[in-house]
């Protein structure tokens, strides 16, 4: 089986990769950070189209034909793009897990956080549209977050602060599902509790897309016997991203430095 490619601006979609080495522990994975761009939250859609282009083209010429935009930004700003300029490849996107919490919420009040760019896209209006009718939906951006987390700021007083800025509004409005709707988020799920108490559920959609990405590729024919292999690669600071993730996940794994040149990502 081709390795599956597994793309964000950062660290973040190592939320989405954590659940697929569950899901499908034998399958080789390639993961690019764009991390010299971080972050997309606060790009333009062009700029962010023109990035992910650049990912999945080196994805695509390392061999992937499974390619998941283990983020929402990009997911918003590039996946219909993406799957029209590439039909050959199947791409899996992120959206925001709307339509489970309002299947699931009693108070009728759902929150979501995620990037400025993701509640801009089409992707997110057409997700409350069609699941979300008879809920109330409370849409908070959370500007500077996903840079907290790439500095492995999960929990200090800034973080907390910046959290409780944007969260405390939401619980007076007793919202009791808190949508993760930026990759990088699951990461501070612990603060997040602290903040809002076991009242209300944080929905990571992770695991489902994990499951989801098994569905859609040949791993049910896989059987190689050996555990998968993940290469990682930045563009950003190989270190940085090495000690974040070591932070982050526990593993210590070697990160491979890529370069940008007139749009093109080469090693
Ligand atoms: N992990 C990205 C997401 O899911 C963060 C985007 C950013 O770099 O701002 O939206």
């Amino acid at each position: 089986m081709n390795p599956i490619g597994v793309f964000d601006s950062g660290i973040g979609g190592v939320s989405v990769l954590r659940a697929m080495r569950v899901e499908m522990p034998q399958a080789d994975l390639i993961y690019v950070g764009d991390n010299i761009h971080l972050p997309y939250g606060e790009k333009s859609m062009e700029e962010i189209r023109t990035y992910t282009r650049g990912v999945v083209k080196f994805l695509i010429e390392s061999g992937c034909n499974v390619i998941v935009i283990a983020c929402n930004t990009a997911s918003a700003a590039a996946l219909k793009q993406m799957r029209d300029e590439f039909p050959h490849i199947t791409f899996v996107g992120m959206e925001p897990a709307v339509k489970p919490a309002a299947e699931q919420t009693q108070t009728g009040v759902v929150g979501v956080i995620a990037t400025t760019a993701t509640f801009q896209g089409e992707l997110f209006a057409s997700v409350v549209e069609r699941f979300a009718n008879n809920v109330k939906v409370l849409r908070q951006p959370c500007p500077g977050l996903v840079q907290q987390i790439e500095a492995g700021e999960l929990a200090t007083d800034k973080t907390k602060s910046m959290l409780h800025q944007w969260l405390d509004p939401m619980k007076e409005q007793n919202i009791d599902r808190l949508v993760l709707g930026c990759t990088h988020y699951p990461f501070v799920a612990e603060t997040i509790r602290g903040i809002l108490g076991d009242g209300v559920q944080i929905i990571d959609p992770a695991p489902a897309i994990a499951r989801q990405v098994k569905r859609v590729s040949d791993y049910e024919n896989l059987k190689s016997g050996r555990a998968g292999e993940v290469q990682f690669y930045t563009s950003g600071n190989p270190n940085q991203f090495g000690n974040v993730l070591t932070q982050l996940t526990g593993w210590s794994e070697v990160i491979q430095q890529l370069h940008w040149n007139n749009n093109v990502l080469t090693r």
